[in-house]
C-alpha cells in the first residue's frame, strides 16, 4: 500500500518524527508517500481528485490508501490556514484514511476547543477561562490566583507565561486586545517536578515519560529531561479517554500529577516522539503505522 505523511514542503518540522514513519512503512512493505499539503491541487469535479506538483513540475495524482498528518505548517493568514486544513481534509474525502482524522485533528490542536471535550467528558482539566473581554481576563486573575496563560494553538510551551498580578495581567490583556488575540487562563496548578507524557495508539496505552522540568515547563523544547516511567491503571485510563474524548487515533497526553490528583493539559495529536523515544526505548512510529494499516485492512 501507499501510505503519505501530510506535512508542508516549505519547511520541515521535526524530521527525526517522519524518519521513523517513513522506516516504519518501509519495514511493513509498504511505500511512504510524501505528500506536501502547500504543493496540491484539489480538483473538483468527478468526485475529489487530489494531484501534487511541485513548483512548475507536472502535477502527478496522489492516491494513498492512507495517510499520517504530521504538520500543517505556521500560519499568518487565516484564510490559508483554512485552505490546508480543507487541502488535508480533501485527501479524505479523495478516499485516504488520515490519521489523526482531520477534523479531530482540528479540535485537539486548539486549547480551548479540546479543553471543552475533555471536561464534557468528566476529565480533569484546571479551571480555565477563555474570553476575548480584558475584564474577564482580570476577573480571572482576581478569582483564580496564580494563572498561566496560553496561545490557544500554541506548542513546545512556546508563549506560555505565568501571571498573579491582577493589575499587570490587566495590562498585558489589553495589549494582546490591541493584537485580537483571545485569553485562555488557566489556574495555576503546583506540579511534582514535571509532567507525565502518556502516549496512546489505537485505544492503548503504549508507554510514559516523566518529563523533569527545569523551571515550571516541562517540554523538552523549554530544557525538561525525557525519563522513562511507569503506568499505571489511573494514568492510563485518563490517557485513553482524553484521545477518545478527543475523536484521535493517538495522541501524547500531557498530565500533571498534584495534590488534588491528576490533571491533564493538553493531548497533543502531532506529538515529537524523539524524546520519548530516548527515554523509552518505545517508537510510537511502529504503533502508528501499524494501527493504520490495521485500519485498512478493516
Ligand atoms: N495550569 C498549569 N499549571 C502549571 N503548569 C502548567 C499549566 N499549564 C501548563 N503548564 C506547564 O507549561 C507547559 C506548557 O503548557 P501546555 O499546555 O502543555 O502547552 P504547549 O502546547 O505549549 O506544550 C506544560 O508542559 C506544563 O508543564
Ligand atoms: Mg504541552
Amino acid at each position: 500500500m501507499d501510505i503519505g505523511i501530510i506535512r508542508p514542503y516549505e519547511v520541515e518540522f521535526h524530521p527525526g518524527d517522519v524518519a521513523d514513519l517513513e522506516n516504519a512503512i518501509t519495514e511493513r512493505n509498504h511505500r511512504p508517500v510524501r505528500i506536501y499539503v502547500d504543493m496540491l491541487e484539489v480538483r473538483l469535479g468527478r468526485g475529489v481528485e487530489i494531484y501534487q506538483g511541485i513548483g512548475r513540475n507536472e502535477p502527478v495524482k496522489v492516491e494513498v490508501s492512507g495517510a499520517i498528518l504530521r504538520h500543517l505548517g505556521i500560519f499568518r493568514d487565516f484564510e490559508q490556514f483554512s485552505y490546508r486544513v480543507f487541502a488535508a481534509r480533501a485527501l479524505e474525502l479523495a478516499g485516504a484514511l488520515v490519521m489523526n482524522p482531520v477534523m479531530s485533528w482540528l479540535v485537539a490542536s486548539d486549547k480551548m476547543a479540546s479543553a471543552m471535550l475533555l471536561v464534557k467528558a468528566g476529565l480533569p482539566v484546571p479551571p480555565t477561562i477563555i474570553s476575548e473581554n480584558m475584564f474577564s481576563a482580570y476577573r480571572a486573575v482576581s478569582s483564580l490566583g496564580r494563572v498561566v496563560v496560553k496561545p490557544l494553538r500554541g506548542s513546545m510551551g512556546y508563549g506560555v507565561f505565568k501571571l498573579e498580578d491582577p493589575d499587570i495581567a490587566m495590562h498585558v490583556f489589553s495589549m494582546l486586545t490591541n493584537l485580537n488575540k483571545p485569553f485562555y487562563v488557566q489556574r495555576y496548578v503546583e506540579k511534582n517536578e514535571g509532567d507525565y507524557r502518556v502516549v496512546v495508539v489505537g485505544g492503548r496505552a503504549i508507554g510514559a515519560e516523566f518529563r523533569r522540568a527545569n523551571g515550571w515547563k516541562s517540554n523538552v523544547a523549554q530544557g525538561a529531561r525525557p525519563e522513562p516511567a511507569k503506568l499505571n491503571g489511573e494514568l492510563e485510563e485518563l490517557a485513553v479517554k482524553a484521545v477518545e474524548a478527543l475523536g484521535l487515533e493517538y495522541g501524547g497526553v500531557d498530565i500533571a500529577e498534584t495534590k488534588e490528583g491528576y490533571y491533564i493539559f493538553e493531548v497533543n495529536p502531532t506529538m515529537s516522539w524523539q524524546g520519548f523515544k530516548a527515554a523509552t526505548g518505545i517508537n510510537p512510529a511502529k504503533y502508528i503505522v501499524d494501527h493504520l494499516i490495521e485500519k485498512l485492512k478493516m
